[in-house]
């Protein structure tokens, strides 16, 4: 056992716990989901993707009348923070499911529809039984997994690996941004059809590739991130308001404070706001509000104007350089990330949130790898 724990200290190498290894290693692991799938061509060839386990299978991805996302936890989240770039570049709707919902409602699903199943583990028993049921109706299924030869890449049709590398935290970080990055991947393979599209589909092409220094640099707030933990450490609660392209991004950070730092934390579709969580709204509770710049820009400006009124204590995250433009009345907290194209924004933003989770768990004295009664791989129901 001296043996185990010696070979534990030499697998995190510099980092204390993996969790926080993992978060850290997030620059590499993206490199290695994209690398061999960016064509960034000569001058004369276009920008493209290239995904080699799905390329037979586009056209009639293509043609589909539906893509149903199913998923649990975060990779649940992944998904829907790839959502709208699916539904943009591909023209076709997307719809959302809990693997396990899906089968309580044995919801419809056609010989027309591409399900796509995301699961970092390939194994969950929830999206695996949502799987065999969407198989049965016919669907054209699609694995979205980090593990090479796990029953869901097994039993799908196709399908593209995340290639983040073993991921040993109970908390997924580095394949929840390798899940968005391969989704958008999606995206553009699914819409290269369309030339309409081409100065978007190579402006988020360029945007991947110099995604991994974005994500370097975001890393670097590792100790404002620890120095928030410290004012949050006693709290009973954290709101995380979010819209567009970061709703998912609000859901995947109140997941991992609730996860790891067993505090009760709730992802809030920002336009929600005045239908119900306004109410919890008062001078002790701590909300984030992520406002980074994308076509909500200016909505989750007046969110925050309205979390102010009501004396919100607003901690705001926003693009490097605007904090001018969210601070209010110079009481709220400000963490400023860099910009990149609004689809892989989700990437940037959800990184400090890890980095918050990780340090209040260690604050609060908590088992971060292996957070109470919670397990990496879920093959029960
Ligand atoms: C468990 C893990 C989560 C994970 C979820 C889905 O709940 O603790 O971190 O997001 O399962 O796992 P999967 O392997 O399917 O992505």
């Amino acid at each position: 056992s001296i043996l185990k724990m010696e070979v534990e200290q030499i697998n995190k190498g510099k980092y204390e716990h993996y969790m926080q290894k993992e978060i850290h290693e997030q620059p590499e692991s993206l490199t290695t989901t994209m690398r061999g799938r960016l064509i960034r061509g000569g001058s004369c060839k276009a920008k493209t993707v290239l995904l080699g386990g799905l390329k037979d299978h586009l056209k009639t991805i293509r043609r589909s009348r539906r893509i149903v996302f199913v998923g649990c936890g975060t990779s649940y989240n992944a998904a829907l923070a790839a959502r709208s770039i699916v539904e943009e570049l591909s023209g076709i709707p997307v719809t959302m499911e809990i693997a396990s919902d899906l089968v309580d409602r044995q919801g419809p699903i056609y010989r027309e529809d591409t399900a796509v199943f995301v699961s970092q583990s390939g194994e969950t028993a929830d999206t695996l039984l949502a799987l065999e049921y969407a198989l049965e109706n016919g669907a054209l299924c699609v694995g979205i997994t980090n593990t090479v030869g796990s029953a869901i890449a097994r039993h799908t049709h196709c399908g593209v690996h995340i290639n983040a590398g073993c991921e040993i935290g109970v908390a997924s970080t580095k394949a929840y941004t390798s899940q968005i990055v391969v989704m958008a991947m999606l995206a553009l393979a699914i819409g290269a059809d369309t030339l309409s599209n081409q100065a978007r589909r190579e402006a988020i092409i360029d945007g991947l590739f110099y995604l991994p220094r974005k994500v370097k640099e975001v890393l670097k707030l590792d100790k404002e991130m620890k120095d928030l933990a410290k004012l949050l450490i006693a709290e009973q609660s954290l709101l995380v308001f979010g819209r567009g392209y970061n709703y998912a991004t609000a859901l995947e950070g109140a997941l991992k404070v609730k996860e790891v730092a067993l505090m009760h934390s709730e992802g809030i579709l920002a336009g929600e706001m005045k239908h119900g969580p306004l109410a919890l709204v008062d001078e002790n509770l701590p909300i984030v509000v992520i406002a980074t710049r994308d076509s909500c820009f200016s909505k989750q400006q007046s969110v925050i104007q309205q979390l102010h009124a009501r004396k919100g204590r607003l901690i705001v995250m926003c693009a490097e350089g605007d904090k001018a433009s969210v601070s209010v009345g110079g009481s709220s907290r400000v963490i400023e990330v860099p910009h990149v194209v609004d689809c892989l924004q989700p990437v940037i933003n959800v990184v400090p949130l890890q980095l918050l989770a990780y340090h209040l768990t260690v604050l609060r004295g908590y088992n971060v790898d292996q957070p109470r009664n919670l397990a990496k791989s879920v093959t029960t129901q």
